[in-house]
């Protein structure tokens, strides 16, 4: 029996990540917490023949309590997107509320669920996480992920299209670590696999691309949202991911996730080869049963890349302070 829970169901990711989920024969509990319209989200799912039960809760009568009662994955994708012009960590002040409630609810109600923070901005909410859980005695560090698939997943898009192999952007590999936001997001494209011939000034532009991907989708919806779709599919295959390998049938392929570098002993590898700090890192990482098993090294980065690592890591650390002050300045 598994349960899964969306926080912030309702919303432009949470409606299509919702559905994504209900697809997942692994699950068998559907959870779907929002502040308005859950239940009528959860009503039109739960009319689809797949395995999971689907309910709906809204705030009264403890709604997020019995939606987090016994999860064995949360996923959080609640709070304001950014409008045009607006960066990430532009919605920290409303953002950080939000999740850090969410987090107080999960230490009552879901101690050892994996949760994955899909809320921006992920370099932030997830320290915010993680300090509510400690504060509470519960924090798992293997068990807390910032979900950063979508920028895996546009670099394979975008390496695709600049191969001139649009179709084939399945096969192209690309890690891409660091944080989630403009110039943290770091795509390592020297370690494309297969290898694609890139020159330097292509490699620029892709880097960037990558980097911004997000705001090509903002200034498209012009003023209706940010990336939701793309988002969901990326949020429900991370989320299956740790699913198949918590049931035991984990991929070997390493998965990239926003994660405490202190959470496996690979860690601290990764912290010595980007100067020591910051805490949190998105890295590769093998799944397994208990959440993080393996964290691994980031192979060979040339001297560009050590530059992009560089200023991702200056940026990376205020983001992670911000997150931190602001639970310890919580009442
Ligand atoms: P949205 O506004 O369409 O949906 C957010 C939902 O959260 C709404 O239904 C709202 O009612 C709900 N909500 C607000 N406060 C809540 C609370 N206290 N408890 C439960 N639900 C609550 O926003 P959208 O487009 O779905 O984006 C959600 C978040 O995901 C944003 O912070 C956005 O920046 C972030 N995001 C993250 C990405 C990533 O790669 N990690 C990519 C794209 C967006």
């Amino acid at each position: 029996m598994v349960k899964a829970t969306v926080i912030g169901a309702a919303g432009g990711i949470g409606q299509p990540l919702s559905l994504l989920l209900k697809q997942n024969t692994l699950i068998t509990d559907l959870a779907l917490y929002d502040v308005v319209n859950s239940p009528g989200v959860a009503a039109d799912i739960s009319h689809i023949n797949t395995p999971s039960v689907v309910k709906g809760y809204l705030p009264p009568d403890g709604g997020l309590e019995k939606a987090l009662k016994g999860a064995d994955i949360v996923v959080i994708p609640a709070g304001v997107p950014r409008k045009p012009g607006m960066t990430r960590d532009d919605l920290f002040n409303i953002n950080a509320s939000i999740v850090r409630d969410i987090a107080v609810g999960i230490a009552a109600h879901a101690p050892k669920a994996f949760v994955l923070v899909i809320s921006n901005p992920v370099n932030s909410t997830v320290p915010i996480c993680a300090e509510v859980l400690k504060k509470k005695g519960v924090y798992d560090p293997k068990r807390l992920f910032g979900v950063t698939t979508l920028d895996v997943v546009r670099a394979s898009t975008f390496v695709a299209e600049a191969a001139g192999q649009p179709t084939d952007s399945l096969k192209f590999k690309i890690p891409v670590i660091g944080g989630h936001s403009g110039v943290t997001i770091v795509p390592l494209l020297s370690q494309t696999s297969p290898s694609v011939s890139l020159d330097q000034s292509t490699v620029e532009s892709l880097t960037n691309r990558i980097q911004f991907g997000g705001d090509e989708v903002v200034k498209a919806k012009d003023g209706a949202g940010s990336a939701t779709l793309s988002m969901a599919f990326a949020g429900a295959r991370f989320a299956s991911a740790v699913l198949e390998a918590a049931s035991g049938k984990g991929s070997s392929q390493p998965e990239y996730a926003y994660v405490d570098l202190t959470s496996e002993s690979g860690g601290k590898e990764v912290a010595s080869a980007i100067g020591a700090s910051p805490a949190y890192f998105s890295v590769p990482v093998t799944l397994g049963p208990n959440g993080v098993e393996k964290i691994h090294g980031l192979g060979k980065v040339n001297d560009y890349e050590q530059g992009l690592i560089k200023k991702a890591v200056e940026d990376l650390d205020g983001n992670i302070s911000k997150g931190v002050s602001f639970v310890e300045s919580s009442k």
